[in-house]
């Protein structure tokens, strides 16, 4: 045990001298190599000794053999000495990235919304024609197709044109009553232009129960669009056909910039369309077998994107895609 202590004491001596990686490889040798390695010595003299020493000076040398790989490999390592922080040098300042004005949007609706009690549901963005069109009571052949142009997927396949899909999606798998509302991406074969993308953004709603009536789309959809928009905006749900509502609608919020006496904002209409609504239609509780006789549900779903346009003041929808930085800073903070 005397031999291991001295061991010891030299090492941590040699070590405390040892400058440069060529003198720490000596003090390796000398201690842990094979042929002039002193610990190594002793640990092949070990089996000389009697069984009850060897044990005990067996343990101890092994402990100190670890001690000394340690010691070593942290004198070697060249990156230790690297990651030593300065912390008298400046800091360097870092940019943080802008929320996206169509997250800011979405965000903000989804709050609107939980704050109703609805629940955010999600699906997926390649869907079968029979979520997309079938089970919202639009059969094969049917005009209503042309409505929405499509891109078609190999095997069968297609892009959603609509978020509403994920209505079908959550009735086939949630009894009533529900209040959901679905954010996502839509894709139509739209040709680019200030107002059109062929990537853009819905959000779907969907309210089923005992006694919902066409009062509460419009109480719902006013509650949105003031917390969009301010208190004095008013909603106005003109008639319009979509297969899966009956009747149905195009809802528009009041303009908020002119309060509605027509300004560049709305076109000088004095409302800013958001997008399509009404009730939901027997056929469609049937396709996913809620009880069209008990139960009904309003329906809505309109563009983010346009939506994030009217709020923030952009002039061209292909701003939101471009991804050019001096646009996006501008959001910074924003809200
Ligand atoms: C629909 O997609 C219906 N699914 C909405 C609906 C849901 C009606 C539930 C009834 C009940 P529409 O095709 O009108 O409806 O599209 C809704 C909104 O999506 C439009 O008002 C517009 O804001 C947006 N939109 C449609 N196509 C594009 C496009 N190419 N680029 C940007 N926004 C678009």
């Amino acid at each position: 045990m005397s031999d291991l202590e001295e061991i010891r004491r030299d090492f941590a001596e040699r070590l405390s001298l040892a400058r440069g990686a060529a003198a720490l490889q000596e003090v390796r040798h000398d201690f842990l190599g094979r042929n002039r390695g002193r610990l190594t010595a002793f640990l092949r003299a070990l089996k000389d000794l009697p069984e009850a020493e060897r044990r005990t000076a067996g343990a101890e040398a092994n402990r100190l053999k670890v001690e000394i790989e340690q010691a070593l490999a942290a004198a070697e390592d060249p990156a230790a000495e690297s990651e030593r922080i300065d912390v008298t040098l400046p800091g360097v300042a870092i940019q943080p990235g802008a929320v996206h004005p169509l997250t800011l949007v979405r965000r903000q609706i989804e709050e609107i919304f939980l704050e109703m009690g609805y629940v955010v549901e999600d699906g997926p963005e390649a869907e079968s024609d029979y979520n997309n069109f079938t089970a919202l009571n639009i059969p094969p052949d049917h005009p209503a197709r042309d409505m929405q142009d499509t891109f078609y997927l190999e095997g069968g396949g297609l892009l959603r044109t609509h978020t509403s899909p994920t209505q079908i999606r959550t009735m086939l798998k949630t009894k009533p009553p529900l209040k959901i509302i679905c954010p996502g991406r839509a894709f139509r074969r739209d040709t680019p232009d200030a107002t059109h993308s062929p990537v853009f953004h819905q959000v779907e709603g969907l309210a089923v129960g005992d006694g919902i009536g066409l009062a509460d789309l419009k109480g719902t959809l006013l509650v949105m669009g003031r917390s969009l928009f301010g208190q004095r905006v008013q909603v106005r749900l003109a008639p319009s056909y979509f297969p899966f509502v009956e009747p149905g609608a195009e809802f528009s919020v009041s303009c908020f910039i002119c309060g509605g006496t027509g300004c560049r904002t709305c076109k000088r209409s004095g409302w800013i369309e958001m997008g399509g609504a009404g009730m939901v239609h027997p056929a469609v509780f049937e396709k996913v077998g809620y009880d069209a006789e008990r139960y009904t549900g309003f329906a809505f779903g309109f563009g983010i994107d346009r939506l994030a346009m009217v709020k923030y003041g952009i002039d061209d929808i292909r701003l939101l895609f471009d991804n050019d930085l001096r646009f996006l800073d501008q959001f910074r903070g924003a809200s």
